[in-house]
Order: structure tokens, then C-alpha cells, then sequence
């Protein structure tokens, strides 16, 4: 039994490093955002990204270490993710787990990147722990910047993917909108405060895809709905309806994922539900998802943000409960920009 791993997370803008314990347990996890770097470009620059990476792996497992007190003869193996992701980004985080392995003879696995969003609720540290009664199957909705999509978790490996988005991912949407009224990459954040107070019937956006009878979502007719509006008013009338512009247009992304949430409720009986990703923080999201499984009486988990946001205890968590089930990577682990065919089942996910 390998009791814990030193778990790599590079697939985007955050570099992140955690060691993780058998039973979930996060022994440490450290992170460096990148987002001041990328935002006077409006968005993640793959070669920054990646340079930034090369810079920070090394010292943030250093500093790891020495705020876990552990040695390197107590680390048992690598986790790493590597795939889907930008190539440039991927590639510093399997070479830094590759050469970790190869020196001290540890045992390695690759982890897919979206596994870890959908086992994050099972970690565990002095301030979290999962819902006793909570276990497989439930579903998993992992809204980030990056990907957009709905599972059923059958149980850990096996994945059934029911929907995604056919374009934009939610996070993208958020912070294409905040772009547009003129705030500084990643603005999801700042579109949800600014919502605060606004009334979100005032501006009608289109809820892409939301009467289709099955899981999959849309958010490009909502940005150029959006991106339309936002160019016929002045300035002035921006910043006098920002807080209605914000809520409306959260509004619009919230009662979208809710409705093929509540579908998915309906359709496959299951009543525990995850819901993680980047946009998991947002206020509006969590109080309609919250609202929504007290009426319906349904067990919801999402996990604290900082197992929801990109982070390497997710991909501990993948990572040691696959080398445990026996399954290795060799040296020539690779970067992929997309998922394995067998990662998942049903319709492509993003
Ligand atoms: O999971 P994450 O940290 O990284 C990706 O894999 O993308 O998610 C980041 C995304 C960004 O698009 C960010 O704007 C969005 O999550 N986000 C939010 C909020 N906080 C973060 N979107 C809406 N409301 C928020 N409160
Ligand atoms: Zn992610």
C-alpha cells in the first residue's frame, strides 16, 4: 500500500503542489497564481503561463517540504497531471514529476485533470471532511474557466458524461463580460460582487440551450447578447446599471446550469450532487444550489473553494487511489491538450 503522494498540478495558469495521504487526507497543498501576469493580456497566455511554471514548480515543492516537515525519503510517489491542458503548461509539471521519480526510484501515474474536479469532495484536512453518508454514485457539475460540463459518478474511474457546453465554458463567460464592461482578467469574480444589489430581471439575456431536453449548455449567444447591449450604451449608462447588468447577466449563466442540474435530478433519480470548479464560488450559484437541494431534499457537497479552484490535492486524491489500485505511468508520460477516450463515457466533454 503506498501511504501518500506528491501530487503536480500544471495543466493551466496555477502551479500547484500538495502531498496527500491515502485516505484523502491533505497533509499540505501550496499554490501560485498567475492571474497578474496574464491580466494585461484579458486572458491566460500559454507561453507566460508556462514560463511562469518552470519558475515557481521547484521552490513551491521545496517550501512544501519544510512546512510539512517531511523528507524526501517519506514522499512514496508522484501524481501529475497531464492531460487535457495547454501542451507548454502540462509538459513543466509531468518533467518536473518524471525526473522526482526517476531519482528516487518512485512509483508514477498520470491523472486526468477533470477527475480530480470530480473527486474533490472525498478530501479531507483539519477544516473539511465529506459528508459522512456521502459516496458514489452522485452528480458532478465542474464549472470553471476551462470546462463546463455534467457527470453522473458511477463510482471512482468510472465517469458518464451527460452534457457540457458546446462553446464558451461558464468561467470564460463570466470573464468575457467582465472584459467587456472593464474589469481586469479574470472578472468573474468581479461580476458577481458587482451583481450584489442589482435586480437580475432588468436585462434580458438568452439562456442558451436551456428548453432542449437534454444536458448539453451554450453561452455564445449570451456574450454576443450581452457584447450587443453593452456597445449600445454610453459609458455613463454602463456604470449607472453595472450591478443590474452583472446580476442579469449572472442570472442568465445560474439559471442555465440549475435547470440541466435539476434535470439530471429528475431524470437519473440521484440525489447527491457536487459542484465544483472555479465558478462554484459564485454567490448567486451556491444560494440557488443551496435553496434548490433543501427543497428537493437532495445531499449537496461543494467542496471549500480551495479544493474547487484548480489545485494539486485533487489530483493527490486520482492520483494515489489509482496507484493503489496498481496502475503506473512510465517515462514516456506525455502531455495531451485532451482527455483519453477512456476517461470518459457518453457525449465528449470539454
Ligand atoms: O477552476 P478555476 O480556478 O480554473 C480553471 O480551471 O479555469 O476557475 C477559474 C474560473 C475563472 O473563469 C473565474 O472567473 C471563475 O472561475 N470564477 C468565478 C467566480 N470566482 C471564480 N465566476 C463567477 N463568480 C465567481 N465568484
Ligand atoms: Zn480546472
Amino acid at each position: 500500500m503506498i501511504e501518500n503522494t506528491l501530487a503536480i498540478e500544471t495543466s493551466c495558469d496555477d502551479t500547484s503542489v500538495a502531498i496527500v495521504r491515502k485516505d484523502g487526507y491533505v497533509v499540505g497543498v501550496l499554490s501560485a497564481n498567475q492571474d497578474l501576469a496574464h491580466a494585461p493580456y484579458g486572458g491566460v497566455v500559454p507561453e507566460i503561463a508556462c514560463r511562469n511554471h518552470t519558475l515557481q514548480i521547484l521552490p513551491l515543492i521545496e517550501e512544501l517540504l519544510i512546512q510539512t516537515k517531511l523528507n524526501w525519503d517519506e514522499i512514496q510517489s508522484l501524481s501529475v497531471t497531464n492531460r487535457p491542458g495547454l501542451i507548454g503548461s502540462l509538459i513543466v509539471g509531468i518533467v518536473t514529476a518524471k525526473s522526482i521519480a526517476q531519482v528516487r526510484n518512485l512509483p508514477l501515474i498520470g491523472i486526468n485533470h477533470l477527475e480530480g474536479h470530480i473527486v474533490a469532495p472525498f478530501l479531507k484536512d483539519e477544516h473539511y471532511a465529506p459528508p459522512t453518508d456521502f459516496n458514489y454514485p452522485f452528480l458532478a457539475l465542474a464549472v470553471s474557466g476551462g470546462h463546463t460540463s455534467l457527470y453522473i459518478v458511477h463510482s471512482f474511474g468510472k465517469y458518464e458524461v451527460i452534457g457540457s457546453t458546446l462553446d464558451d465554458a461558464a468561467g470564460e463567460a463570466f470573464d468575457k463580460f467582465g472584459k467587456m464592461i472593464g474589469f481586469e482578467f479574470p472578472g468573474g469574480v468581479k461580476v458577481d460582487h458587482s451583481s450584489k444589489g442589482g435586480i437580475p430581471t432588468t436585462f434580458q439575456f438568452p439562456r442558451g440551450m436551456i428548453h432542449e431536453e437534454n444536458y448539453m449548455m451554450s453561452f455564445s449567444g449570451l456574450k454576443a447578447a450581452a457584447q450587443r447591449k453593452i456597445e449600445s450604451m454610453s459609458k455613463q449608462d454602463i456604470q449607472e446599471n453595472i450591478h443590474d447588468l452583472c446580476a442579469s447577466y449572472s442570472e442568465a449563466i445560474v439559471e442555465t446550469l440549475m435547470a440541466k442540474l435539476d434535470r439530471a435530478v429528475r431524470l437519473t433519480k440521484i440525489d447527491k450532487i457536487v459542484i465544483t470548479g472555479g465558478v462554484s464560488a459564485n454567490s448567486r450559484l451556491r444560494d440557488c444550489a443551496n435553496q434548490w437541494a433543501k427543497k428537493k431534499k437532495l445531499k449537496l457537497v461543494i467542496p471549500p473553494l480551495r479544493y474547487c479552484t484548480d489545485n494539486a490535492a485533487m489530483i493527490g486524491y486520482a492520483g494515489i487511489m489509482r496507484l493503489n489500485n496498481g496502475e503506473r505511468s512510465d517515462l514516456s508520460l506525455g502531455p495531451s491538450p485532451q482527455s483519453l477516450n477512456e476517461d470518459f463515457y457518453g457525449v465528449p466533454s470539454r
